[in-house]
């Protein structure tokens, strides 16, 4: 499974460098199978070259270098030997305001690079509350310009609602939602929104969930550790 930790704007290069040593120790100690991802704020990103898991961008832009003030590009990127970058996070969309065109730029720019690209979808509440059809044909426009047989794509599947909110969707509606969203692409499909230890087993377990995208309760490393483990004796 693909366990993911999402750093967003937390931690510091000194803090971040102490967060991966520990999980890298966690996954040689213990010997785990998982693939352990990590995506920490822009200015902790360094050169963690781990055969054990992978640092990736939580952003970029879809440039080599220029001028794009405040944004970096893969000449940055490849300081670091990172392959790996986050696309259309819920945050980036709906704070930064990023448009499904740009997104789609994006994904297109690090698809042609062969990133392993992390692409996000989710609907926000209102359009759950819409009922079914309303809120697939949102999720579903998410998809549009992504090449959904990207060998180096995985979908995360993240809720705006259940994102740092304590709340989820119930573990029958997250299988029903990421049984529908299979049939658009085989990647393999993470649920984001809310996963923490409590909870992580449970929806690791359900038929159709290949892993976890982890925000906030990924922030101490002891945790992160514990949903790793679940996914290891899940082993599926
Ligand atoms: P959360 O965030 O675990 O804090 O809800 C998940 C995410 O935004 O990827």
């Amino acid at each position: 499974m693909i366990i993911a930790a999402n750093l967003k704007t937390n931690l510091t290069r000194k803090s971040t460098t102490e967060y991966i040593n520990s999980l890298e120790a966690y996954i040689k100690s213990s010997g785990v199978s998982q693939d352990v991802l990590v995506f920490p704020a822009m200015s902790a990103l360094d050169s963690f070259n781990s055969s054990y898991l992978s640092v990736g961008a939580q952003n970029a832009y879809p440039t080599k270098n220029g001028a794009f003030t405040g944004e970096i590009g893969t000449e940055q990127l490849d300081e670091f030997n990172i392959t790996t970058i986050l696309i259309g996070h819920s945050e980036r969309r709906h704070i930064l305001g990023e448009t499904q065109e740009s997104i789609a730029t994006k994904f297109e720019y690090y698809k042609k690079l062969g990133y392993t690209i992390v692409y996000c979808v989710g609907e926000p509440l209102q359009k759950r509350e819409a009922g079914k059809e309303e809120m697939m044909e949102y999720i579903s426009a998410q998809y549009e310009g992504i090449d959904t047989s990207y060998e180096n794509l995985i979908i995360a599947y993240e809720p705006v609602w259940a994102i740092g909110t304590g709340l989820t969707p119930t573990l029958e509606d997250i299988e029903e939602i990421h049984t529908d969203l299979k049939k658009k692409s085989y990647a393999p499909l993470l649920y984001g929104g809310s996963v923490k230890v409590d909870n992580a087993k449970e929806v690791l377990a359900l038929k159709n969930v290949d892993g976890v995208l982890v925000g906030s309760a990924a922030l101490k490393v002891d945790d992160f550790c514990h949903m790793i483990s679940f996914a290891e004796e899940l082993q599926k």
